[in-house]
């Protein structure tokens, strides 16, 4: 008999078809009516789920009996109760490599679009107040030859920082559990403590896991800590950030600008943030490019597939579940 797949997000129909192959699948459907009421009623019969952007823990998967594998369609795994899914033996997998490239790049692109004020006189521009030549009041701040800083030197904090310095002649700081020896090397990168690098940066990038020790890692003293001309810049998670306290910090003048791809509450639809011009709010999409999500979801469907046959997923995040 064929196990039973939830596919709950980011699995587009071609892909259904392909997991058919091996398992029964379940995809909640908008038209049939209340989608987590689908979800709920798939549960119990689900070996495995796949999917990203649902909080996940005892009180989701209460009735999930038969749950083997949770195959995230995402890197970050901070949206699952990790010391539940051990005690359950429920294997969790996740997606790196692929989506790096592009989520550093999303990044860059908000460094440069703070910098630059891209979004802002963008619709400057499309209000039709172009109406004589641009005043210093509008001008932006450089970013050839600023300092960057990064805050979680991983897989994609590494790859801002190789943009940052070859294509920009950035000196890279970086901040972290460990030090990174083959980085220092390759791009120059400078160790510093949280505290220093952001007293020194005009740019601060925010690539760390969200996490109990990371919760409010940036709050009201670190903003403080930041120069008034440097720029924020956050695709990691929401929670990392001190929402309310960046908002006074933008609001005030302390601190230049942000570039912000997540937030506390996601989705957003309203924000003090979104009256600041000083602040550019993009819908957590760092890693949301038609290539990028592909690999993601072929890449859990690997996951799951092993998973369900006794196989070891190539990215299991909590071996200890892996009874091959
Ligand atoms: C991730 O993969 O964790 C990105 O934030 C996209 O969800």
């Amino acid at each position: 008999m064929k196990k039973t797949v939830l596919a709950f997000s980011r699995i587009t129909p071609p892909m259904v078809e392909r997991l058919e192959q091996d398992f029964d699948v379940i995809v909640p459907d908008p038209k049939k009516g209340d989608i987590a009421a689908q979800f709920d009623e798939a549960l119990p019969n689900a070996h495995g789920l796949i999917g990203a952007g649902r909080p996940l823990g005892a009180r989701q998967l209460a009735n999930a009996a038969n749950l083997e594998v949770v195959s995230s369609v995402s890197v970050g795994y901070d949206n699952y109760d990790v010391a539940y899914f051990n005690e359950r033996g429920i294997m969790l997998t996740n997606t790196p490599d692929v989506l790096t490239e592009s989520t550093a790049d999303l990044g860059f692109s908000l460094i440069m679009s703070s910098a630059r004020r891209v979004a802002e006189l963008d619709a400057w521009t499309k209000a039709g107040e172009w109406k004589a030549t641009i005043a210093p009041s509008h001008f932006g701040t450089d970013v050839y030859g600023k300092t960057l800083g990064i805050v979680g030197m991983g897989n994609i904090g590494a790859a801002i920082a190789r943009r940052g310095r070859l294509g920009f002649n950035m000196p890279i700081l970086y901040s972290g559990n460990s030090r990174k020896p083959a980085l220092e090397q390759e791009l120059g990168a400078q160790f510093r403590s949280l505290d220093q690098l952001l007293a020194e940066a005009d740019f601060v990038c925010l690539v760390v896991p969200l996490s109990e020790k990371t919760k409010h890692l940036i709050s009201r003293r670190e903003l403080a800590l930041m120069k008034p001309s440097a720029i924020l810049v956050n695709i990691a998670r929401g929670p990392i950030v001190d929402e309310p306290a960046l908002i006074e910090a933008l609001q005030n003048g302390t601190l230049r600008g942000a570039g912000l791809d997540v937030y506390e509450k996601e989705p957003l639809a309203e924000s003090p943030l979104f009256q600041l011009k000083n602040a550019v709010t993009l819908p957590h999409i760092g890693s949301a490019t038609s290539e990028t999500r592909e690999a993601m979801a072929n890449r859990a469907i690997s996951n799951l597939t092993a998973a369900l046959k006794g196989q070891r997923p190539q990215d299991l995040v909590n071996p200890q579940t892996f009874k091959g």
